[in-house]
């Protein structure tokens, strides 16, 4: 994330990334995928393995396979790329909640530890040099359920996989993919065992949108224009808005979303990372803890919801036919809005309007800052500015202003200012996945969430899902490819207010 110059991965140090639940829909979908491209863009360490852990028994050959047909994400690739990417490939066949698979699997990554000579191959010469120790970094990525992630941890370290090398400086480092708990308790209970096994540095809490192309832009576009930061306050902006419209239904999915739901499976990440760079104060450096030192402060002072706000300011929705995909009645939201504050001298009185939902008309994710009216205008028909960060699909940003229709007489029109990522580069933009694997091998927390940001997350979350008023709060059912039920238009209505991403 916002780094100078990327370092090139290929300078990176030998790297070994496990990754536990290789044969689920998250590697199939997105991992394989991002390493794929980042193999055939040189973006892997040059000396770079990648150890697949699954239960089905497959071999290398045979498990690409098995996630080439099963990826919805991997289209048209070559067999140079495969012959390519089976050179860093190891299927590990193994439950791994079984502790004897362990020990076989400890074997592979110390095998990889064994001391190379640096003259080895090469006639006569290296004899007497010592020997080059590969010592390969370990990098292990739980994309499994989350039941699991304190079972492996326990098991990683009594097979001696989580011991470090003090003479080659070897770094060990855990990635955890989210839900990171299902409320506070449990986030904060996760978090104090994982840190009976590794430091705080040494774990990746990830959430994927932080890494989306037009979420970096946005503390770029804050705090590297000088234009945006004096009037990024409640004397200049009106209200926020985040929307995440999404098309798909829920899929295979049924069970694990029935148990969650909305407000857990998007607010408690992706809507208050995003809140969090909107609000954040510029930060003292670009530093992991002081980025998310700025964050915390936001996320801190989102004002709770009691029964009484959450009954004003909450509309759940689930669309039609969910009931049948999860095959029972169900009371769980699959869209909802809701309005909060945050508490915090810059944004006082400012609305941050938050929205999502499953089977819409479009998949859209939007961020907009409604600025205030001129407080006089000269002209009839002036508009609040909008500043909308697209975040997808076609990354963009947008800055609508008043101006003047050519002709005689002053009419006003809204026209936009618009920078289109597609327009301004060439190439194409690195994944969500890409880059937050990247900075995973390359040891850079910036993109990933600390302990202390999740529990704030949640704590806000669980004024809304613990409340008594949430389960008695009505459930509007909405026709799927519709923007969500009509009572949420109505409600932003009572505010004097629409959407921005009708
Ligand atoms: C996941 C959610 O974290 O993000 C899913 O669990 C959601 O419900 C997905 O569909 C959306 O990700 P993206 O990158 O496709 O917008």
């Amino acid at each position: 994330m916002l780094k100078d110059s990327h370092k090139l991965a290929s300078a990176l140090p030998p790297t070994i990334l496990t990754i536990f639940g290789a044969t689920g829909d998250l590697s199939a979908d997105y991992l394989i995928p991002a390493l794929l491209h980042m193999d055939k863009r040189g973006l892997l360490p040059a000396d770079f393995k990648l150890v697949c852990v699954g239960r089905r028994p497959l071999n290398n050959q045979s498990y690409l396979d098995f996630i080439i047909k099963k990826s919805g994400a991997i289209k048209g690739i070559t067999q140079k790329e495969k012959a390519s990417f089976l050179k860093h490939l190891i299927y590990f066949e193994g439950d791994f909640e079984k502790p004897e698979n362990f020990k076989a699997l400890a074997k592979i990554l110390a095998d990889h530890d064994l001391p190379k000579s640096p003259g080895a191959g090469k006639k006569g010469r290296g004899k007497n040099l010592p020997p080059v120790h590969a010592c390969y970094n370990r990098v292990f990525y739980f994309a499994t359920n989350p039941q699991t992630f304190i079972s492996l941890a326990k098991l990683l370290k009594s097979t001696g996989l989580l011991l470090s090398c003090v003479d080659h400086n070897r770094q060990v480092r855990v990635l955890v993919e989210k839900p990171f708990g299902y409320n506070l308790k449990s986030a904060r209970s996760l978090n104090s065992l994982l840190l009976k096994y590794f430091n705080e540095e040494q774990i990746y809490r990830i959430d994927h949108y932080v890494g989306k192309e037009t979420i970096q832009n946005l503390m770029v576009a804050r705090f590297a224009n000088s234009l945006f930061e004096p009037l990024w306050n409640n004397r200049f902006i009106e209200h926020v808005e985040i929307s995440v419209l999404e098309k798909d239904g829920v899929g295979g999915r049924a069970n694990f979303y029935d148990r969650t739901g909305a407000i857990k499976d998007f607010l408690q990440n992706h809507i208050l990372q995003m809140l969090a760079l909107i609000a954040m104060d510029e930060p003292y450096n670009l530093t992991a803890g002081m980025i998310r030192d700025e964050k915390l402060k936001v996320l801190e002072a989102l004002e709770p919801f009691d029964r009484q706000k959450l009954s004003s300011r909450l509309i759940k929705g689930q669309y039609l036919g969910y009931r049948k995909e999860v095959g029972g009645k169900s009371g769980t939201e699959t869209f909802f809005t809701l309005k909060t504050y945050v508490n915090l001298p810059r944004w006082a009185g400012v609305p941050f309007y938050l929205r999502t939902g499953k089977r819409l008309s479009k998949k859209l994710t939007q961020i907009s800052i409604h600025f205030r009216e001129p407080v006089r205008c000269l002209f009839k028909g002036c508009s609040a500015n909008v500043l909308t960060f697209q975040i997808q699909p076609d990354e963009a940003v947008h800055l609508q202003i008043n101006g003047k229709i050519p002709g005689f007489g002053v009419q006003l029109h809204q026209a936009n200012l618009d920078f289109s990522y597609k327009s301004a580069f060439f190439g194409e933009i690195p994944s969500a996945y890409e880059r937050l694997l990247l900075d995973f091998m390359e040891g850079d927390q910036r993109l990933f969430i600390r302990s202390d940001e999740i529990e704030a997350a949640w704590k806000f979350v669980d004024s809304i899902t613990e409340n008594s008023q949430f389960k008695k709060l009505p459930l509007h059912i909405y026709k799927p490819k519709s923007n969500g039920p009509k009572e949420a238009d109505e409600w932003i209505k009572k505010d004097m207010k629409e959407w921005w991403t009708k």
